[in-house]
């Protein structure tokens, strides 16, 4: 059985209509740059998560820069981030005139560690931002309260976890700017590049809004850049935003299929969720000691799997200069070579849950003759990997 990674075209079908509708409304108004649909996603995403604001942008990544620019960062300012998250998170960093200060992951959780956020504080530091990692939130109510103790703001990267929860509370709500991306493979994605900001900041909102389109239409107060959502971006979000709920139960869904699937299953660890955080499973990341002879197996049984990431940042040709190694980040370094991600999308379907536990657990199996017990049992990947 050929599973894919992610289905998109699968999704779209479930919703055919709607989508069809939406582009059709668009074409037929000419409203492909702003306009009433980017305006109308922008009123109802606020809306959704309860924030006073939201600033549409191209994409997350644009968004994590304006958010920057936004908050006044200077050059020399320190800013500390995850070790473990994609590149956007830190690359913004540095373009937007920034030092990037890498901090540890929790191993469990693949989220920032508070306990390194506070070794990493020098005078110079001046925010954190937060990674929502793989749709799990990151530990915000000790990141809070760090960042209230040494007056630093807090970015929050959304990008992975439209609608995860940390005690009861949407994610994107705590900081004082949040970022999403609505890349389509994302919980909540366009057909396209987008993405957006949200606050409960006016001044901060507006100004943001501002340097995203050129500084000003007509006045240009600023310098600005050019990122904007397109109308089609945001006539489609506004179609799926309806069904957000339902994909983000489907996805908590098949992760707990494929917990129960995977109980015991060699040695595979399976997410393991924060107190109080709700995770939404963008991703279902798995860790084993035997991650690449398990995903050439899975490739081999026609099952798709992703990397995410193959490396910490830290240790990407972009970041040598930084000068880390594998001590730095315990953590995160451990985690680059286990963490391995399952396909996860809402219309997968039990058949291809099923499938993709039985290879794994054929992965594992005892060779012949063994012992059956799993505490004593070498798994077939273990020997594969000896030799
Ligand atoms: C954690 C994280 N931050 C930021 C981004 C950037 O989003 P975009 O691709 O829309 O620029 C992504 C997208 O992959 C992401 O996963």
């Amino acid at each position: 059985m050929k599973i894919p990674f992610v289905d998109l075209h699968a999704q779209y079908l479930t919703i055919k209509q709607e989508i069809d509708n939406a582009i059709v409304q668009v074409i037929a108004e000419s409203a492909y740059i702003r306009g009433p649909h980017v305006d109308a996603f922008e009123e109802a995403w606020a809306r959704t998560l309860g924030v006073k604001r939201c600033v549409s942008c191209a994409n997350g990544t644009d968004a994590i820069y304006i958010a920057l620019r936004g908050l006044g960062l200077r050059p020399g300012d320190e800013v500390i981030t995850s070790a473990h998250s994609w590149i956007s998170t830190s690359e913004t960093i540095a373009q937007a005139g920034g030092r990037v200060v890498f901090c540890d992951t929790d191993e469990e959780t693949f989220t920032i560690d508070p306990a390194d956020i506070k070794r990493k504080i020098t005078p110079a530091t001046v925010g954190i931002i937060a990674v929502h990692l793989y749709g799990q939130p990151a530990d915000i109510g000790a990141i809070m309260a760090i960042a209230r103790k040494h007056n630093l703001w807090l970015i929050e990267d959304c990008a992975q976890a439209h609608f995860a929860k940390y005690n009861g509370q949407v994610v994107g709500t705590f900081g004082n700017v949040a970022t999403f991306s609505f890349y389509p493979g994302k919980n909540l994605g366009a057909y396209g590049d987008a993405g957006c900001l949200v606050t409960n900041d006016d001044q901060l909102a507006d100004w943001m809004a501002t340097f995203a389109r050129h500084g000003g239409k007509g006045d240009h107060v600023m310098e600005g850049i050019n990122s904007r959502m397109d109308g089609l971006q945001a006539a489609i979000l506004n179609a799926k935003l309806p069904h957000l709920p339902a994909w983000t139960r489907a996805r908590r869904h098949v992760a707990a299929c494929y917990d129960k699937l995977l109980e015991d299953v060699g040695d595979v660890i399976t997410p393991k969720v924060g107190t109080g955080r709700d995770h939404v499973y963008h991703l279902y990341v798995i860790r084993t000691e035997n991650r690449d002879s398990l995903r050439k197996h899975l490739t081999d049984a026609g099952i798709a799997t992703v990397l995410n990431y193959p490396k910490a940042l830290p240790f990407y040709p972009a970041y040598a200069h930084l000068g880390h190694g594998p001590e730095d980040f315990p953590a995160a370094y451990a985690n680059q070579s286990r963490i391995l991600s399952l396909p996860i999308y809402p219309e997968i379907r039990r058949e291809a849950i099923e499938e993709v536990a039985t290879q794994i657990k054929n992965a594992f199996k005892l060779t012949p003759g063994r012992s059956t017990n799993h505490e004593v049992a070498e798994p077939v990947l273990m020997l594969n990997m000896a030799r």
